[in-house]
């Protein structure tokens, strides 16, 4: 009888013990579901014409996260990855459920100029930082204060592919871009910088972003006899684009192709074959980019994505997972403002070479290099050969 007395009476308090602590375990867990997880929603066109993006991005961001663990300030990193297919519409959308729903501390993505304008909005409303890593029409960043660059901007690589045609001879040129954004940038500054250089821009073609079809503006510029063309297109064109040069003949009429380094993106580049070969072109990343930090970054990459090349999207994804996660160090994993504020001014190296936030324009600061497309141990490389040091947006001069 005492027995049970004793157990009983020991019995209700380890029950009422063990209720209550379960209690605070789950007022505990609710808490740690609603603020514990430190989530990047990363919005990217994983399907349609414009997937090679979305897929160097991804490839990036998770190996980011491979080399530099998922733990910030004691709370776990959470990607979630989101497919808009390249359809602005769906990245608003997807952005909004991000903010609201599953209160993420940044965006991420963005691989079209058009998928980023759509997200700015949400960005400024949320006081949400959001990190472009792909589009590159100067304009985007000052579409929402809380818009931070670690991909680049047409003009900073126009003005530089300018440059170096003016200097080296040629004359006359005929410029082909796609028409939006940063192919409408690309025009302008190009044409601009070369004038300035002595050249000119003889005619201004355009080709739709999607599905274009280059024959008709390649049979024009073999009718206008240019010394050049310069060009622009969105990553993942550039193939279909140089099968067609060589096949109306342009390399043999001595019509030589500069432009920015989209065109020669090393995510298609090993596989355009010899009509490549000595094509210059202005951008930022090579994946034959000769320093200690490329090539561990290009190995490691490599060896993840069953030997994929990284191209300048990868890069732009890369960088930006590096500027969010010391960002969120610093704030301890606060985001908002802070984090915004813990973004600008990084400096570090990247596979690039070095790079800047730069604090007043939230533009990435970074070597220009004109390169050569040319054969590395037999495989097609933009083998770089010039640069125009730490570069700022020249659209923004004065900011
Ligand atoms: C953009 C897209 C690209 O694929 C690229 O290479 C450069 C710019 C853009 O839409 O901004």
């Amino acid at each position: 009888m005492l027995m049970t007395t004793t157990t009983t009476s020991r019995r209700f308090p380890l029950r009422a013990l063990a209720a209550a602590s379960l209690l605070a375990a789950c007022s505990g867990l609710a808490q740690a579901q609603a603020g514990d997880a430190l989530k990047i929603g990363l919005i990217l066109p994983m399907t349609g014409p414009f997937a090679s993006t979305g897929k160097q991005i991804e490839a990036a961001a998770r190996l980011w996260m491979a080399q530099n663990g998922t733990t910030i300030a004691g709370r776990k990193v959470e990607l979630i990855l989101k497919d808009d297919a390249g359809v602005a519409d769906t990245t608003r959308r997807l952005a909004q459920e991000l903010v609201v729903n599953d209160k993420v501390v940044a965006l991420a993505g963005f691989g079209l100029t058009p998928l980023a304008l759509a997200a700015a909005p949400l960005a400024t409303q949320g006081k949400t930082p959001l990190v472009v890593m792909a589009a590159a029409t100067s304009s985007i960043t000052e579409a929402s204060p809380f818009i931070v660059r670690t991909s680049f901007t047409l003009p900073t690589a126009a003005v530089a592919m300018a440059d170096w045609a003016a200097k080296n001879k040629v004359r006359r040129v005929v410029s082909l871009v796609a028409d939006y954004g940063p192919g409408i940038d690309a025009e302008k500054w190009f044409a601009e910088r070369f004038a300035a250089g002595g050249g000119t821009v003889i005619d201004k073609l355009r080709t739709p972003m999607r599905s274009p079809d280059f024959s008709p503006v390649l049979q024009k510029t073999r009718d206008e006899k240019p010394d050049a063309v310069f060009v622009f297109l969105p990553s993942g064109q550039g193939s279909v684009f140089m099968k067609q040069f060589a096949e109306r003949g342009l390399d043999k009429a001595g019509v030589k192709l500069i432009g920015t380094g989209d065109v020669t993106d090393d995510d298609l580049l090993a596989d355009m074959g010899d009509v490549a070969l000595g094509v210059v072109t202005a951008h930022h990343y090579s994946a034959a980019h000769n320093s200690p930090v490329n090539k561990k970054f290009v190995e490691a990459f490599q060896a993840a994505n069953n030997k994929l090349r990284p191209n300048f999207m990868a890069v732009g994804g890369y960088d930006g997972m590096h500027i969010l996660y010391k960002g969120l160090e610093a704030t301890k994993g606060e985001g908002g403002q802070a984090l915004l504020d813990a973004m600008k001014g990084q400096s570090f190296e990247s596979p690039r070479g070095p790079v800047t936030i730069d604090p007043a324009t939230r533009e990435i600061v970074q070597d220009m290099h004109v390169r050569r497309v040319e054969k590395v141990g037999g495989v097609l490389f933009n083998v770089e050969f010039d640069a125009i040091k730490q570069m700022k947006d020249p659209a923004k001069a004065g900011k």
